[in-house]
């Protein structure tokens, strides 16, 4: 007998159970559903929206924490307001105690500072449960068909496996996907550690999966010419195409990768495209609650998916956003209303901006960078701080002006500002101008302007 809730199934056989299930978290899970329960519910408030309507997929940026976003959107989909999401990939911190640096670019200088920290001081339980929240959200959201995979290593991936099993069932377990990869340090003491897990899980037995082909290089790099068998050839040799396994050797995206944007953990968008293209379809919603870099976002918008993307931190938000335009995608960005921090809390701009003949002048007059101290130190904090009292405007890192909308406002123009007063032609806009002033480091603020 399956016995199945709306939150997560366990299986019993008269009294015995299948599939292995302990019920060794049943304490987490718990905890996790009296959180959720606590937890509030997404407000979304629509930012802006930028980029080609009529680019490939569509992407909505969800700037924020996530579980209040899943805790919307399983409503949502539970009430038949939206269609339930194919797959959900995501990455969330690995618990590895550490700090995790991006590094942006203002003027000439090169700042270091925490974009994400993976420190858990109430310790592996407090990870787990929160992991349990996701995970037992991200069921809700999924398609009857539908796919999840969970990107760790070996701090919890044997935890975080074994909580899929209990919140998925352990017949829904479809792959552990090793992604093996060159970079990162080396030992004497240990074998080298130098791969990820990938836990594919299913929502049901009749997962949607599209299998894909690899090279299998022939013995002595010779044709063996079998009966019905294609042979192939390339510049190592004879090969013919075997279903794809799970050992997958890509290259993480290397100092002098043109993919790189400075963000920690960046994910390389070769492994991206083919879990995508093995789990989805173009024209299904994707999503990624954990969004960095905007890797999975941007890949899956150029494969003609339409995308949930999320983060808590503003310059994910604000990289992801400028690497769909880039890509001519098309993108909404969200701010949950319902948050107490904002990322518009951590920037302070006062912008004056004069509108003569079609053509609108800002000027930032002051920056303010309250939280700096918490997110710098050492020689970047001294630059930054050196650079607020004598540059500013190097802190800056883009002044956009457009129009509001019924969806927020649509950017027309986005200029890079190396200087506090930025002139745009803005005869193209009617009513007023909203103007955005980015900062290096992800934060914005909005001015409007008659
Ligand atoms: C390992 S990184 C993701 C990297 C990403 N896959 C890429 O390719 O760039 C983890 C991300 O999770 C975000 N994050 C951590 N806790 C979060 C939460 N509760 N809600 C939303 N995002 C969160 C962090 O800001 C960070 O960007």
């Amino acid at each position: 007998m399956l016995k199945e809730t709306p939150d997560r199934v366990s299986f019993f056989m008269g009294e015995k159970e299948m599939n292995g299930s302990l019920h060794l978290f049943d304490k987490i899970i718990e905890k996790a559903e009296a959180r959720i329960e606590a937890a509030p519910s997404y407000d979304a408030l629509a930012l802006e929206t930028a980029g080609d309507p009529a680019g490939p997929g569509h992407t909505a940026f969800y700037l924020g924490r996530n579980i209040p976003l899943l805790k919307r959107l399983a409503a949502a989909i539970e009430a038949g307001e939206r269609d339930p999401i194919r797959f959900v990939y995501i990455d969330p911190p690995f618990f590895s105690e550490n700090d995790y640096d991006a590094v942006v670019t203002a003027g000439d200088q090169k700042l270091k500072f925490t974009a994400y920290t993976d420190r858990w001081s109430d310790g592996l339980e407090d990870y787990l449960v929160k992991a349990a929240c996701v995970l037992v959200l991200i069921r809700r959201v999924l398609a009857a068909d539908g796919l999840v995979c969970v990107h760790l290593d070996w701090h919890v991936s044997h935890y975080v496996r074994a909580l899929m099993d209990e919140v998925f069932g352990a017949d829904r377990f479809v792959n552990d996907i090793v992604w093996t990869y060159k970079s990162g340090g080396s030992t004497t003491k240990r074998f080298s550690r130098k791969h990820d897990d990938l836990l594919l899980y299913s929502k049901s037995k009749e997962y949607r999966f599209n299998p894909q082909k690899e090279k299998s290089y022939n013995r002595g790099g010779k044709p063996y010419r079998f009966d019905g068998v294609d042979e192939f050839e390339d510049e190592n040799g004879w090969y013919t195409l075997v279903n794809m396994k799970d050992v997958w050797d890509i290259d993480m995206v290397g100092r002098t990768s043109g993919e790189r944007t400075g963000y920690a953990t960046q994910k390389p968008l070769k492994l991206m495209r083919r879990l995508i293209v093995s789990c989805s379809d173009e024209g299904d919603t994707v999503a990624d609650f954990f969004a960095g870099s905007g890797a999975f976002p941007l890949a899956a918008a150029e494969l003609g998916r339409n995308v949930i993307a999320c983060d808590v931190s503003p310059l994910s938000a604000d990289t992801t956003m400028r690497r769909l335009e880039k890509a001519g995608a098309f993108v909404d960005l969200y701010a949950d209303n319902a948050a107490e921090d904002t990322a518009q809390d951590a920037f302070d701009a006062e912008v004056s901006a004069v509108r003569e003949k079609g053509t609108v002048t800002v000027t930032v007059d002051a920056i303010a960078e309250p939280g700096l101290a918490d997110r710098l130190d050492g020689k970047s904090l001294a630059a930054a701080e050196e650079l607020l009292a004598h540059a500013p405007e190097r802190l800056i890192k883009s002044v956009s002006a457009g129009s509001a909308g019924p969806d927020g406002v649509f950017y027309k123009v986005k200029e890079a500002a190396d200087a506090c007063s930025v002139s745009f032609d803005a005869s193209e806009i009617e009513g007023p101008v909203v103007v955005k002033v980015t900062d290096v480091f992800g934060n914005f603020t909005y001015k409007s302007v008659s």
